[in-house]
């Protein structure tokens, strides 16, 4: 069975990673998608808060698994006998980024391949920072986030 992990901080989740979340399912058997307790980024919403909106949209997507971890992402790999990292890559920027992490993880567990996803092109612009930042002067992020994340980011913010 070729599980397929999809990490990232997802404060919160987008419709831009909802895409790349749901085609990784077509390329794997099974894909977790996993929330990183340790990046350095201050985030808006808690690790739970994160779990509990992708839960609620991604959920039935394919065989899927929500989860957390703390620590190297290849660690986590293999605990859950990952053999895929899924990464989305929205346009040319993200490439060197993403390549050097890519080589940097393979070095560290070989036996793990990372697939990048090229984003569709109706979410290339979108970021989880720009989402937060156009709801926090009351824009509409609606056609940007799921319903779920539309309204928990309407609580969190004018509750
Ligand atoms: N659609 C929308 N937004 C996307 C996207 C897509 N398809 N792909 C990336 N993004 C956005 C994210 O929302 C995020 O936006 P933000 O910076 O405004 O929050 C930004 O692009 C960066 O995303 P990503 O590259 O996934 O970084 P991340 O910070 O969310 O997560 C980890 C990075 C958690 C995967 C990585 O740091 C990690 O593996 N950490 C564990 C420790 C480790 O193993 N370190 C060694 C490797 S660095």
């Amino acid at each position: 069975m070729r599980i397929g992990i999809y990490a990232g901080s997802f404060d919160p989740l987008t419709n831009g990673h909802l895409d790349i979340f749901e085609r990784a399912n077509v390329i794997c058997d099974k894909v977790i998608i996993a929330v990183a307790k340790n990046i350095t980024k201050k985030t808006l919403f808690n690790i739970e808060e994160r779990v509990e909106m992708i839960k609620e949209c991604c959920g039935s997507v394919g065989n899927s698994e929500v989860t957390s971890f703390n620590g190297l992402l290849i660690d986590y790999c293999r605990e859950k006998g990952v053999s895929v990292i899924i990464r989305g890559i929205r346009a040319i920027i993200d490439f060197d980024y993403e390549y050097a992490i890519a080589l940097l993880n393979r070095r560290l567990l070989p036996e793990v391949e990372t697939i990048f996803l090229v984003a569709n092109s109706e979410y290339s612009f979108i970021s989880s920072s720009m989402v937060k930042e156009v709801a926090g002067y009351g824009g509409d992020v609606s056609t940007l986030v799921p319903q779920f994340v539309n309204d928990t980011l309407a609580k969190k913010l004018f509750k």
